[in-house]
């Protein structure tokens, strides 16, 4: 990644003196540059360490990118990205590169808008803001395709709690100490094979329970959060069950010191931005912890919105991502001082985000491109 700031700096060096169109603020810059995939996956890195909730994002394109040069070293990137979720928990903390992307049939998918911040002699980099919006993929079309695959399941289904018991009882009769109890259901799809079949995902926390207490005990350490992802599997055939269960436990759920955990944790190979002392005790307030950078919305199976004979309506935008820091077309001020180590003032110009695409080389090309998760 140290190779990242001469391309950066070369292509804005060809841009400059092009000066192809000088009414545009944005350089532009293709969807496939190695730097745009970089800068992508960093602002996508980030979002998943931002979330409490949910599943790892994969970047499945960069649908399309703008670049405005700030009158410092660095750069905000407008970025569109096409994502995947992955098979991993974003508690787990693991980068989306190292999880492994959801089989088509089971697929979440969408799209991320992200304004980010790059300035990297500062070692900066940091999303100012995103939203993302996904789906699942539309039902009707996996069963055409996929008549047997399995189907989503209501979390709270009595069926799906009992393939969680057993799977996790299971789980606890083979280990050998320490026992665990279910934190929350994450995800359930069901499948006939020989007879009803469950398969469920669901994060654990360790239990103060012994060994030999079994299931009787129902006690709860004060403030246990989750440490780990199980999937379990309960098919049933005649009178027979059969159980499967596989845990993975999160490397780290130690909260690091000082409780600021989520808002300057770039990607992990990547130099730390270090806070500020502060001097005075005013907030910063363009650029508060506090304050929600993001978030990601889930929507439901399109499918189940628009029935078939609903076709009159007027199209309806299906994957709406708003991300807009300013209205004015002049752009605005932010301070982002407090990215930066040491008594330093620094502000960005952020402007609308652009609608339009002004690159031909966008979207770049696709990692799966299976129509069903492909976005129109
Ligand atoms: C993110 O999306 C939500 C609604 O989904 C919206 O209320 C919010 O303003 C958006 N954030 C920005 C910065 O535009
Ligand atoms: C993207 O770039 C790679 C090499 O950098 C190239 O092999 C590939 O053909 C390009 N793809 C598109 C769609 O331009």
């Amino acid at each position: 990644m140290g190779l990242l700031l001469p391309l950066v700096l070369c292509s804005l060096a060809a841009c400059c003196t092009a000066s192809s169109e000088p009414l545009s603020p944005f350089l532009s810059r293709s969807c496939n540059d190695t730097d745009v995939l970089a800068v992508g996956s960093f602002a996508l890195q980030d979002i998943n360490s931002d979330q409490k909730e949910g599943y790892v994002l994969s970047l499945n394109r960069v649908r399309d990118v703008h670049e405005h040069r700030q009158a410092g070293l660095g750069s905000v990137f407008y970025l569109t990205l096409d994502v995947l979720q992955t098979e991993c928990h974003v508690l787990s903390k693991k980068a989306w590169k190292d999880c492994k992307v959801r089989m088509f049939h089971e697929q979440t998918y969408g799209q991320c808008k992200a304004i980010f911040y790059i300035n990297k002699p500062r070692r900066v980099l940091h999303s100012l803001a995103y939203n993302c919006t996904l789906r699942p993929v539309p039902r009707r079309k996996v069963q055409f395709m996929c008549p047997d695959c399995p189907s989503p399941s209501d979390l709270s289904e009595p069926r799906v709690l009992e393939a969680v018991t057993e799977s996790l009882a299971k789980y606890n009769s083979e280990s050998a100490s320490k026992q665990y109890s279910l934190f929350k259901v994450t995800r359930a799809t069901s499948q006939w094979v020989f007879g009803p079949s469950y398969f469920v995902e669901y994060l654990i926390q360790e239990s103060p329970c012994t060994k030999s207490q079994d299931s009787a005990c129902v006690l709860q350490l004060p403030d246990s959060g989750p440490v780990g992802l199980c999937t379990g599997g309960l098919s049933k055939m005649n009178l027979k069950k059969y159980v499967s269960v596989t845990c993975n436990f999160f490397e780290s759920q130690a909260p690091t010191p000082g409780g600021e955990n989520s808002a300057n944790q770039g990607p992990a190979n990547l130099p730390k931005v270090e806070e500020p002392q502060q001097q005075n005790t005013e907030p910063t307030h363009s650029l508060s912890k506090a304050v929600s950078r993001g978030s990601v919305q889930y929507l439901p199976d399109v499918g189940d919105e628009q029935p078939e004979d609903s076709q009159e309506k007027p199209p309806v935008e299906a994957f709406p991502v708003q991300l807009d820091l300013t209205t004015n077309p002049q752009g605005e001020a932010v301070d982002v001082s407090s990215l930066f180590l040491g008594p330093m003032s620094e502000k960005l110009v952020v402007l609308p985000f652009p609608k339009e695409q002004d690159s031909a080389e966008c979207p770049g090309p696709t990692k799966n491109a299976n129509p069903l998760v492909l976005l129109p």
